[in-house]
């Protein structure tokens, strides 16, 4: 009889806590259905049991109140209807970051070890709420939630995106913005990329001409990297940077909402604003080099490497360089209280060393036999600048090629390859290489998506694995998104260019990696395209857009059409008629006939046009089957 009854009782709670797939994004890492739902209503009141926890409530029934139109009030205690409790014993499964999530139709009881934890907790139950949660203006409806349990926690501990404010600068309004956005897809590290050839963008106060002169570039408009450069005697007139004041407030914004700021000041490349500031740092001494506007200032040879026209580095060789870095790093580690500052060390030309009589004498003092040396030289004295100043050095995986320094923490961003490498030789390492996580990439195909050097669709970045094949984990503090600003001249074209592809990144940092599913992640995908219609945050759409390869077999064109998604139908013209889902529907690959053919293309899914419509000219479709015309 025992054993009936624990059987019956097992499959009662199968039936109720079986696993489902709830929109959530990242996927946690258990998740059991109960039964029935959790209304709120405008009565609905918070608690919470720590004093230092009563920020998270203010933040919660913020988020509650503003779409609801109810005012959802908050007192400290343990008598709210949506509880929040810093743990009295620490969970050891929950860690650092995580939480306990349990609703049912009482109420919602959220439980951590750390107030990190419960703001991922919170944030996790806005995700169960209808996608008119995320509206900014009252709304009517059911604000109902599945009764269920969550247990969640972190895989990686470094989880970031990298905002580039260089090449275009966003405010302090707008990287706020930003930090809100990834706080809410559980990201905890903001990569600062605060200087570049195109800009230098915080106040160093004892160096005030990197602002003055640095942060200022004429006036251009158009496609970057094509445009003129700066004229004899014109006004640099565009000028923007963070005062130290925005940046306390930044930073302190950043630390309520978990994340960790880490500042790049990128050196001894990448200099141009610094070296058009205080030209005595390069070894041309060059008074004419201005902050470039996006001038295409370099040759570049396919295989990485590169020749610059202009000197955008800081002389290796030259002690006065590392009394400037100094006073930088000094002001750098006094505003960011992280624990590390990342210095680049990427794509770093050496030309101009190779010439000067200083580094030649630097060279032969150290008997070093090549330039790339001198990198390795440069950046120890940097590490000795941070240890000074009781910082960590992250770089950019240039830094292993030669000496890197003991501690150093290497960000693997030309493939994996670096990130292995610096695992074994006993680095820890972020893992941000360009094949999955670099953001400023197109997302679909390039007759649509505004252009860029190469293409990375969310499917691709999904299938991201962080630890590199044989590597140690312990020394993968987790992986990074970076956007580059080059062609986001503004907010929306950030929104535009992270998503979906940072919900990708957010759940490969954060899930399990045996809970990973492009089924299931497609699935949450389209709920988020509606959350995130609600919030009017722009995302790209290019997921639905077909995928268009050409092959060429004994001289005949073949078209082939391919969908990220399963669900997908994709009907094609080649008669110069406008598609829809009367045309042929695409199975098999189709001969593409002689003539001045236009291909046409547009997918479906449940019988509504969903991507846009693709128009590629015969050129192109030659151009795809490797035939050049
Ligand atoms: C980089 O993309 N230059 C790190």
């Amino acid at each position: 009889m025992k054993k009936f009854l624990l059987v019956l009782l097992i499959s009662i709670s199968a039936a109720l806590y079986a696993q489902r797939d709830y929109p959530l994004i990242p996927r946690p890492a258990e998740v059991l259905s109960g039964e029935g739902h959790f209304f709120m209503r405008n009565d609905t009141k918070i608690s919470y049991n720590r004093d230092t926890t009563g920020a998270i409530a203010e933040f919660l029934a913020e988020k509650l109140s503003v779409p609801t139109g109810y005012s959802i009030a908050r007192s400290k205690g343990d008598g709210g209807v949506i509880r929040l409790l810093i743990t009295d014993k620490y969970d050891n499964l929950l860690g650092k970051e995580g939480y306990r999530l349990n609703s049912n139709p009482s109420g919602v009881k959220i439980e951590a070890n750390t107030c990190a934890g419960l703001f991922y907790g919170c944030n996790t139950l806005l995700q169960l709420f209808p996608a008119d949660i995320m509206k900014n203006s009252a709304t009517e409806t059911d604000w109902k939630i599945p009764a269920l349990e969550i247990t969640d926690y972190p895989r990686f501990r470094w989880r970031g995106i990298m905002l580039d404010v260089a090449r275009n600068f966003f405010n302090a309004q707008e990287v706020k913005r930003f930090i809100d956005q990834i706080a809410a897809l559980k990201f905890n590290r903001f990569h600062w990329h605060l200087t570049d050839d195109e800009g230098w963008r915080i106040e160093i106060k004892s160096l005030p001409r990197l602002t003055k002169i640095g942060a200022c570039r004429v006036k251009r408009y158009g496609v970057f990297g094509r445009r003129d450069a700066p004229k004899p005697g014109e006004k640099a007139v565009d000028c923007n940077y963070y005062t130290q004041e925005d940046i306390r407030d930044i930073v302190k914004y950043a630390a309520e909402k978990y994340i960790t700021i880490v500042p790049e000041i990128d050196v001894p490349g990448h200099s141009m604003a610094a070296v058009a500031s205080y030209p005595e740092l390069s070894c041309t001494q060059d008074t004419s080099i201005k902050v470039s506007p996006g001038m295409e200032f370099a040759q570049w040879f396919g295989d990485g490497t590169f020749k610059m026209f202009v000197d955008n580095t800081l002389d290796p060789s030259n002690e006065k360089v590392y009394e400037f870095l100094d006073k930088v790093f000094g002001e750098i580690a006094e505003l960011f209280p992280g624990p590390y500052i990342h210095v680049g060390g990427d794509e770093c030309y050496k030309g101009f060393w190779e010439k000067d009589s200083g580094c030649i004498a630097l060279m032969d003092e150290k008997g070093y036999e090549d330039v790339e040396q001198l990198q390795g030289y440069f950046m120890s004295r940097v590490d000795k600048i941070l240890s000074s100043k009781g910082k960590k050095l992250i770089g950019w995986d240039e830094i292993l090629d030669v000496g890197i320094s003991e501690g150093a923490t290497v960000m693997s961003w030309r493939g994996i390859e670096g990130g292995k490498k610096a695992a074994e030789m006993g680095h820890d390492v972020i893992m941000t290489p360009t094949s999955h996580c670099y953001l400023d990439y197109n997302q679909g195909d390039q007759s649509i998506d505004p252009q860029i050097y190469a293409g990375l669709r969310v499917s691709k970045t999904y299938s991201f694995e962080p630890v590199p094949e044989g590597a140690d984990t312990k020394y993968i503090l987790g992986g990074q998104g970076n956007l580059w600003s080059e062609q986001v001249p503004h907010f929306r074209h950030i929104e535009y260019m992270l998503y979906p592809r940072a919900w990708a990144l957010s759940e490969i940092f954060w899930s399990k990696a045996e809970s990973k599913d492009w089924e299931s992640f497609s699935d949450r995908m389209f709920h988020f395209f509606e959350r995130y219609d609600s919030a009017q945050i722009n995302y790209s759409k290019a997921v639905y857009d077909p995928i268009v390869k050409v092959s060429s077999d004994d001289g005949q064109l073949f078209l082939k059409l391919f969908s990220e998604l399963s669900d997908i139908d994709i009907y094609y013209t080649l008669d110069n008629t406008m598609p829809d889902n009367h045309s042929p529907l695409y199975s098999v690959p189709v001969p593409i006939p002689d003539g001045p053919v236009i291909l046409r293309t547009r997918a479906y899914r449940e019988e509504k046009p969903v991507s846009h419509m693709l128009k590629l000219e015969k050129k192109e479709l030659l151009k795809r089957a490797g035939i050049f015309q």
